[in-house]
């Protein structure tokens, strides 16, 4: 089966780096267009006003900055000859994920079972949120090996990467 153009999702983790290699090697095969795309998740709590809101909007400026440079190392990964295509978008990931496969029509998404989250479970909300709700074919990519930073060992539920730390 061969897509004609493949959106992958990446927030700079091991899951979404293993995603972002199977992207790529789906659309050179397949020669199919490559979009990737980041979102800058919104922060957690806004303070509008007061000097909260000062202390915010700067988190916010670094936290925009942090995922630029995640999009920007994986535009980097990507082969000269192969032509991508790079989004920014801001606000909840699934959100803008599901939004860029409407706009540019695409007709694969391939991202990871979890990211930078502590979550225990199979998958992260993120990419729950996609396979549930996704116009188009979902790739689901798992990276073997140790969990990310502060992730329990125990999280591997699924029994795979049995090798870690047991
Ligand atoms: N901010 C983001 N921008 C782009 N893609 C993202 C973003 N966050 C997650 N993703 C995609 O979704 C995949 C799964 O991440 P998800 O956020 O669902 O898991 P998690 O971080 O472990 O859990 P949770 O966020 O629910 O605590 C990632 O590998 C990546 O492909
Ligand atoms: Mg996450």
């Amino acid at each position: 089966m061969s897509f004609r153009s493949v959106l992958v999702a990446v927030d700079g983790s091991r899951h979404s780096d293993m995603a972002l290699a199977h992207a790529i090697e789906l659309a050179r095969d397949g020669n199919a267009r490559l979009t990737i795309l980041t979102a800058t998740p919104p922060p957690p709590g806004v303070s509008l006003t007061g000097p909260g809101a000062v202390a915010a909007a700067e988190a916010a400026a670094r936290m925009d900055h942090d995922f630029d440079e995640i999009l920007r190392a994986a535009a980097d990964r990507v082969p000269d000859d192969l032509p991508v295509t790079t989004v920014h978008a801001s606000g909840p990931p699934a959100q803008a994920i599901l939004n860029e496969m409407e706009r540019g029509d695409h007709d694969l998404i391939v991202m990871g079972s979890r990211g930078l989250g502590l979550a225990r479970a199979l998958m992260g909300s993120v990419s729950h949120r996609v396979l549930r709700h996704a116009p188009a074919a979902v790739l689901i990519v798992h990276a073997e090996g140790k969990p990310d930073a502060g992730a329990p060992a125990a999280s591997d539920q699924e029994g795979r990467g049995a090798s870690v730390s047991r």
